[in-house]
């Protein structure tokens, strides 16, 4: 399973141009996990320029070479589970494929994901089943794929699953069949994404389990009376801090207190105007929180996920008449966290 046949630049063009045209928001982080020469990354830089973040994948370490300005470049095997780059990954907004067709073996390609999911399917869609583990809430996978997906038998138990999920397959266009020359399959350009009716389905399957979201621990004045001149002692975070989506140490003092809260994690001031440059990922530093902070505690990958989804959300997070303000439990359900009998974080 190579299949090196590369997309042509008017098709790849056509193909991210769908995908663009699709989504309000032009994604942060793009990646094609069976890049070849990078015919799909290349038309995606030559329309959105170095803004994204872009990841390229092949089995081929030759190929990679080809995309020498692609940074974030690895060389697994997809199918195979065990990748390098499992978690090391924030979730991938758009994800461009043309996979390979051939397969290996005539019994296809075993698929086994970590909620115990398992099958066996093409090789186009094990790419497929593979992929959708990396897609954030609104991401998109949009590729070269054969009809066959749609519709084999082969396929079937493949395909309910990603129907189970709540994704949805679009036809785009059926391409021509001298497209890839020398190949008589037919393809289609053919994009998943989830439906809108998922979106507020979204729950805690898709976060980790452990993920917790609460205030932050001391209050200004209280912090006020335990200032400390140690460069020991931790930074006392507040509101005020949080300055283009980073944490600024203008101004912030230390504090004797052990009411340290360890990353990583998402900030966001819990009272004042709805402010998308407050979302703040913390990855490091030791950080006394004052108490007009709430922090979403999660998993390193599923940060920007978080962020992303507070940024668009902003103007439901916050309420009030006067003074705006949020609360843990609103929090939580933005982020459509069902806790159940479980209370993860204190009251709101
Ligand atoms: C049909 S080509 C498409 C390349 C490129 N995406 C394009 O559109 O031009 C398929 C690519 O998948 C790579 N490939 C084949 N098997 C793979 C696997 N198991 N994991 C990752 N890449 C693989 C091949 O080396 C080849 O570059």
């Amino acid at each position: 399973m190579i299949d090196q046949i590369y997309t042509p630049n008017n098709i790849a063009q056509e193909l991210v141009n769908l995908a663009l045209s699709s989504n309000d928001q032009s994604p942060l982080y793009i990646a094609d996990f069976a890049c070849g020469d990078g015919a799909l990354l290349n038309a995606a830089r030559q329309i959105l320029g170095d803004r994204p973040n872009y990841l390229a994948n092949d089995i081929d370490s030759h190929s990679l070479e080809k995309i020498d300005w692609c940074r974030e470049q690895y060389c697994d095997d997809f199918t195979n589970y065990d990748r390098s780059f499992n978690h090391r990954f924030r979730k991938i907004d758009l994800i461009l494929l043309n996979p390979p067709f051939s397969y290996k073996s005539s019994t296809g390609i075993a698929f086994n994901n970590r909620q115990g999911y398992s099958t066996k399917c093409s090789p186009a869609m094990s790419f497929i089943l593979n992929a959708i583990d990396f897609l954030s809430i609104n991401g998109q996978v949009v590729g070269i794929f054969p009809d066959s997906v749609l519709w084999s038998e082969r396929d079937r138990s493949a395909r309910e699953h990603i129907l189970h999920l709540g994704y949805e397959f679009t036809t785009h266009r059926h391409l021509p069949s001298n497209t890839f020359p020398g190949y008589t399959v037919s393809t289609s350009i053919i994009s998943l994404k989830r439906s809108e009716s998922t979106h507020s389905n979204h729950n805690t399957d898709d976060y980790s389990e452990n993920i917790v979201v609460d205030r932050g621990k001391l209050q200004v004045h209280k912090s006020l009376g335990i200032t400390s001149k140690s460069s020991k002692s931790p930074l006392f975070i507040h509101t005020t801090h949080l300055k283009s989506n980073q944490i600024s140490h203008a101004g912030a003092y230390r504090v004797s207190s052990n009411k340290i809260i360890g990353p990583p994690y998402v900030l966001l001031p819990r009272v004042g105007n709805p402010n998308k440059e407050k979302i703040t990922i913390v990855r490091r530093g030791k950080y006394v929180l004052s108490d007009c902070l709430i922090y979403v505690k999660t998993n390193d990958f599923e940060l920007e996920d978080i962020q992303s989804t507070l940024m668009q959300k902003i103007d439901l997070i916050y309420g009030g008449s006067c003074a705006k303000y949020t609360t843990i439990a609103r929090v939580r359900k933005i982020l459509r966290i069902n806790l159940g009998n479980d209370q993860r974080g204190n009251a709101p």
